[in-house]
């Protein structure tokens, strides 16, 4: 059966681009395929993490996927750090990565900025350790949002390099899955920005701990333009073009349907229709997640069991790549 795997860091504000970009899609993959969902701590620490934060962070991603719908049962869930091979395959394909390769790589350029010479080689790396994620597994299929897209390719590449440097035909090459009327969800204060869990304003993202009130009023308070109606034109404007798309996402139909359909709406009635359509998608999750909360020893409990299971695949596989390269093991 094809495998597949992805990846979330626990940041915190697990929002409605995570949603609709990837976690919606796992939620529909996890009972025709073999799946593992990691929460990715160790991508996490590269920018600096509050232990009790990080601890927190992880069980609330946790306890939000389990809400949106994946079950324990039907997939495996677990956290990175306690599946010791991704790091020692991490390492080992350092060795296949050049430099030039890692310098491409535009969410680096973004995340260092201007302070390239004070990143830390862990920032530089992730990608790396990303494609040890997926290797490990020997996933073909990785479901994630349009901005990993690039993060993939490098994936692909790797493995081609390891396979070429022992002429083997270990690794298969992982595909990215970007599906869905949402694949990039832009912020709600500037469309020409992605939603993102770090960015300094509450207002520019949904969520998916929000309650039904603040869902509102953000989807109130989006950021829109002054032309009238809200379906024309869309190629040059992003605001109009967000707020549609992230409604057919949640009612799972092509963005041009939705457009057509909405063709002589305004902005003021469109929202209080998506706001009602977001509300009543994720207040259950919202709940859901609040109950799992309130019982952390049932989340660490997935978590331990989930990271058992990802053990028994990933320490075989990673038995395999160090025969293969002739690391003596006991
Ligand atoms: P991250 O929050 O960076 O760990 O991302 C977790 C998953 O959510 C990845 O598959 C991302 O591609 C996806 N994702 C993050 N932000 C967005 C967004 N604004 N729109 C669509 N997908 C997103
Ligand atoms: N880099 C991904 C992100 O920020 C998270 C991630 C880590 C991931 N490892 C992965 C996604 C493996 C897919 C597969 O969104």
């Amino acid at each position: 059966m094809k495998r597949v795997f992805s990846g979330i860091q626990p940041t915190g504000n697990l929002h409605l681009g995570n949603y609709l970009g990837a976690i919606k899609n796992w939620v529909a993959m996890q009972r025709e395929y073999d799946c593992l969902y990691c929460i990715v701590d160790l991508h996490a620490i590269t920018v600096a993490q509050e232990p009790d934060e990080l601890t927190n962070n992880t069980r609330e991603v946790t306890a939000g996927l389990i809400a949106a719908g994946l079950d324990p049962k039907n997939c495996i869930i677990f956290n990175q750090s306690r599946v010791a091979a991704h790091a020692e395959l991490a390492w080992i394909l350092n060795c296949f990565t050049p430099l030039g390769w890692l310098n491409r790589m535009t969410q680096f350029k973004e995340k260092a900025g201007k302070k390239r010479e004070s990143a830390f080689l862990g920032l530089y790396a992730y990608p790396v350790l990303m494609a040890a994620d997926i290797l490990l597994y020997h996933a073909t299929a990785v479901p994630v949002g349009e901005d990993q897209k690039q993060h993939l390719e490098l994936s692909r590449d790797i493995a081609s390099a390891f396979n070429r440097a022992y002429d083997v035909d270990f690794f298969p090459l992982p595909e990215p899955m970007i599906f869905g009327a949402a694949t990039r969800v832009m912020s709600l204060r500037d469309g020409r920005n992605k939603m993102s869990k770090s960015d300094g304003s509450d207002y520019s993202r949904i969520n998916l701990t929000d309650d039904a009130d603040s869902i509102a009023l953000k989807i109130k308070r989006a950021k829109t333009d002054s032309e009238p109606g809200l379906a024309h034109d869309l190629e040059r404007r992003p605001e109009a073009a967000n707020l549609l798309s992230i409604y057919a996402a949640l009612v799972d139909e092509p963005m041009e349907r939705v457009a057509a359909e909405h063709s002589l709406m305004g902005f003021a009635d469109f929202k209080s229709k998506l706001a009602d359509l977001a509300i009543e998608t994720l207040g259950p999750i919202a709940a859901r997640m609040r109950e799992l909360l309130a019982d952390p020893g049932y989340i660490d409990g997935v978590l331990a069991n989930g990271a058992a299971r990802a053990r028994h695949i990933a320490d075989s596989n990673l038995g395999e790549v160090r025969r293969i390269m002739g690391l003596l093991d006991a």
